[in-house]
């Protein structure tokens, strides 16, 4: 595996890559963009990257345009040495690994800001962040250039805003239906994995597996046609009850749209953002 740090590293890197090994179509290549703090989840996309392209790059960047001013920015774990070593053992041929000064060089003054799918649910929480997250995508798709990139559904609303954004300004590479939502991995106790688990103590990370035990149980009823608003006040109870601080939002809303609905509509998501011992969880999943 090679590691590049630097944008000319990255394009002769990427250049290599793709040079024809044999015959003359170009090697495919698929990126998986991280910030790090690897974890099952991430390496799963990195699998399934690897059943769809010749070959595999990752980027690590703890991006800071996606934190708000008292977000986690500082205290995000970065371990880089170990994140590499778990690549390798994968096979992933390019991890991209840029500072702040390459990927947001001295006079950097251009935002890309998604509207619609990015209001709402955690856009409303953590206002700019999904500028962050459009503004770093686009210039990871433009570095790499991949043929196809992976995401983690996790961060569903995340993967609508990238591929509303891949539509809205006609991006070939990778294109739209390029752009991969690979399904939640989670811990034997349903809770989804995330690199912020790690700050969860041990009596709040015992507690934090009500999140996704309480969310089957909201999606059971309203997929059994029980009412959504009474369910939602049921699954925030449980949850301030299991001993989370509050809850940012308990929402059904369309799974492609991310229109807020107030019954299910055959299409319909339940997301949650909930706060634990100074941690932030979310989670989704599909109704029925
Ligand atoms: O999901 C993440 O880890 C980040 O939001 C991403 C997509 C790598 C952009 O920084």
């Amino acid at each position: 595996m090679q590691t590049v740090t630097t944008i000319e590293a990255l394009r002769q890197a990427v250049d290599e890559l793709r040079a024809p090994h044999g015959g003359t179509a170009a090697a495919t290549l698929a990126l998986v963009p991280t910030m790090g703090a690897l974890h099952e989840g991430h390496l799963t996309l990195v699998r399934e990257a690897a059943k769809r392209a010749d070959h595999v790059a990752v980027s690590i960047f703890v991006n800071p345009r996606q934190f708000g001013p008292n977000e986690d920015l500082d205290a995000y774990p970065r371990q880089l040495a170990q994140d590499a070593a778990q690549l390798e053992a994968q096979g992933v041929a390019l991890l991209w690994a840029p500072g702040v000064a390459a990927m947001y060089p001295a006079g950097y003054a251009t935002n890309v800001s998604v509207a619609g799918v990015s209001a709402g649910l955690c856009g409303a929480d953590r206002p700019g962040h999904f500028d962050g997250v459009a503004t770093v995508v686009l210039k990871l798709f433009n570095q790499v250039r991949p043929d196809l990139a992976l995401f983690g559904e996790k961060d569903w609303q995340q993967l609508a805003v990238i591929r509303r954004m891949a539509r809205d300004l006609d991006l070939m590479q990778p294109h739209v239906d390029a752009i991969l939502g690979v399904p939640i991995v989670r811990e034997a106790d349903g809770l989804a994995m995330s690199s912020r688990n790690a700050y969860l103590s041990p009596a709040d990370r015992a507690a934090a597996a009500t999140l996704p035990l309480a969310m089957r149980e909201a999606v059971a009823r309203i997929a059994d046609g029980q009412d959504a608003t009474s369910t939602l006040a049921a699954l925030e109870d449980a949850l301030l009850g299991a001993g989370f601080a509050s809850v940012d939002y308990a929402e059904l809303r369309d799974a492609d749209t991310l229109a807020p609905l107030d019954a299910d509509n055959r299409n319909a998501r339940l997301f949650v953002a909930a706060r634990i011992g100074g941690t932030r969880l979310i989670d989704t999943m599909a109704i029925g």
